[in-house]
């Protein structure tokens, strides 16, 4: 018997995108295979890595934890959507490149999203506030240095405003 499919709407990046999914289709894979946004990494697929983060509302949220289904009346902003409206990088991911924040790149949407969040809650944050800001992401190749060097950075960039 063929999978039962839902209609639902997603508003990602401002947009809002029709779909057509099984009940059980994450919300990761409907943003990568769906829509095509595939800025969005998928790791590990049990919440650990942090490689999948969107936000929610604001908030950060493994969307490989996540059904597509639930994902509806919420605001999902990708990496996609971390740029400015004329196309330049956001203030997060100009950090990330001046101070050489990612190597693979693979981990690096998730921490992009995640810090994007954390400078919201915490935007003249300290190197603590840094390594804490991005504890819960997993970067296999970097050493996090980097990547507390360009929350740092992003900071100064946002001017308080991240
Ligand atoms: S892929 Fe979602 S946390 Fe690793
Ligand atoms: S830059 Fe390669 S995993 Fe982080």
């Amino acid at each position: 018997m063929s999978e039962q499919l839902h209609d639902l709407r997603l508003t990602v990046n401002g947009v809002a995108h029709a779909l057509r999914v099984p009940a059980r289709r994450l919300l990761s894979d409907a943003l990568r295979h769906d829509l095509g946004l595939t800025g969005t990494h998928v790791g590990c697929e049990h919440g650990v890595c942090g490689a999948c983060t969107v936000l929610l509302d604001g908030l950060p949220t493994r969307s490989c934890l996540m059904f597509a289904v639930s994902a509806v009346d919420v605001d999902i902003t990708t990496v996609e959507g971390l740029t400015e409206a004329d196309g330049t990088l956001g203030a997060v991911q100009q950090a990330f490149l001046e101070c050489h924040g990612l190597q693979c790149g693979f981990c690096t949407p998730g921490f992009l999203t995640t810090v994007t969040a954390g400078l919201r809650q915490h935007p003249t944050p300290t190197e603590d506030d840094a390594r804490d800001m991005v504890a819960g992401n997993l970067c296999r190749c970097t050493g996090y240095t980097n990547i507390v060097r360009s929350v740092l950075r992003a900071a100064e960039l946002a001017g308080g405003e991240a």
